[in-house]
């Protein structure tokens, strides 16, 4: 079905693959379970957020911007893929990373520092005014004639939301070239935006599966709401554009679904349990998840099947949505247990 997007700038390599998940003996309570390859969508430049910088991209080019300022943990994989994406469009990447500057560069901030970024450091209680640091960043360099283009965290804002519209656009594309329907589509979710994007593309494309969230830090609640908000800006922003739409309607916390308990003790920090699940898709599929999201993830998803969610032949949709840049900085850990 043909569906009118915003301008994009091609970062992303699309569509990505669906590919059956073979069977994992440490893992039997699992369904039919399929992974879209969303870390595929590039080498360095990679995961879910290279789907939601097309679209920013592009915002930031109609606005003439020379520099693009983002934010995010140290680990942030949205804050590399923003620093690469810059790069790659001869653009200046500045980049608000909440923590103490390690004394190493390791994981995502090496790459940071590879594509040029400027980074400025903030504390923890800093972090709640990163958007006014990021705008009078952003407003300074405007004064100096450097116009600057603001994204907010992982992107989960309004243009952003139509990267996963299109992956919705794929999911529907793939399930016919399979022959089947997905029963649910699991992601992991950190700021909101790609699983606010799936929702909607789950209604403009008419996907059976329900969206099945797992939150990798705070609550379902949390992000239910967060959610909701993020499509309340959605609606302001593009209401003009899809003008009696049917699927333009809000969402409303109680439609999405997240399943918790599964975000371990802090965020980007995983269980004994994570790691081993980590070595164990590795080991078994060569699929590499990591600490902070997919492993969170395909740990929900495992936890979920073992509770009796679905029925064995049900057919479940894993978005791999990226990170393995983040696994290095647990080298330690990943290498000394079993
Ligand atoms: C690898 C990875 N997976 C999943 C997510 C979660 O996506 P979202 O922020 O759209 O909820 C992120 C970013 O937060 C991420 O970097």
């Amino acid at each position: 079905m043909e569906f009118g997007f915003p301008p994009t700038l091609k970062l992303a390599n699309l569509p990505t693959p669906v590919e059956r998940m073979r069977d994992v003996p440490e893992l039997p309570d699992l369904p039919n379970v399929y992974v879209k390859r969303d870390d595929l969508t590039g080498s360095a430049l990679s995961g879910n957020k290279v789907r939601k910088l097309e679209f920013a991209f592009a915002e930031a080019a109609e606005m003439d911007a020379r520099t693009v300022v983002t934010c995010g943990g140290i680990q942030s994989n949205h804050a590399r893929a923003t620093a690469i994406a810059a790069a790659r469009l001869g653009l200046r990447p500045v980049l608000v990373l909440r923590g103490a500057a390690p004394a190493e560069s390791d994981g995502n901030v090496l790459l940071d520092r590879l594509a040029g970024a400027e980074i400025r450091f903030i504390s923890p209680e800093e972090w709640p005014h990163v958007n006014e640091i990021m705008a009078e960043i952003a407003a300074g360099l405007g004064s100096a004639g450097e116009k600057a283009y603001v994204i907010p965290e992982g992107a989960s804002y309004p243009p952003g939301v139509f990267g996963y519209i299109k992956a919705a656009q794929e999911i529907a594309a793939a399930e016919k070239e399979l022959g089947i329907e997905f029963d649910t589509i699991v992601t992991a979710v950190g700021s909101g935006g790609t699983t606010a994007g799936l929702i909607y593309g789950k209604r403009i494309f008419g996907l059976k599966g329900n969206v099945l969230g797992i939150n990798v830090l705070d609550t379902p609640e949390y992000f239910a709401r967060r959610i909701a908000a993020i499509s309340e800006a959605f609606i302001v922003k593009y209401e003009n554009r899809y003008r009696g739409a049917s699927w333009l309607k809000p969402i409303l916390p109680g439609d999405v679904e997240i399943a918790g308990g599964y975000d371990g003790p802090a965020y980007a920090v995983p269980t004994e349990e994570g790691l081993g699940l980590i070595r164990t898709c590795a080991r078994r599929l060569g699929l590499f998840l990591d600490p902070a999201y997919t492993g969170k993830a395909m740990l929900g998803l495992a936890g979920e099947a073992a509770k009796g969610r679905w029925r064995k032949s049900d057919n479940v949709l894993f978005i791999h949505t990226g990170g393995i840049f983040s696994l290095f900085p647990w080298r330690k850990e990943l290498a000394s247990s079993p």
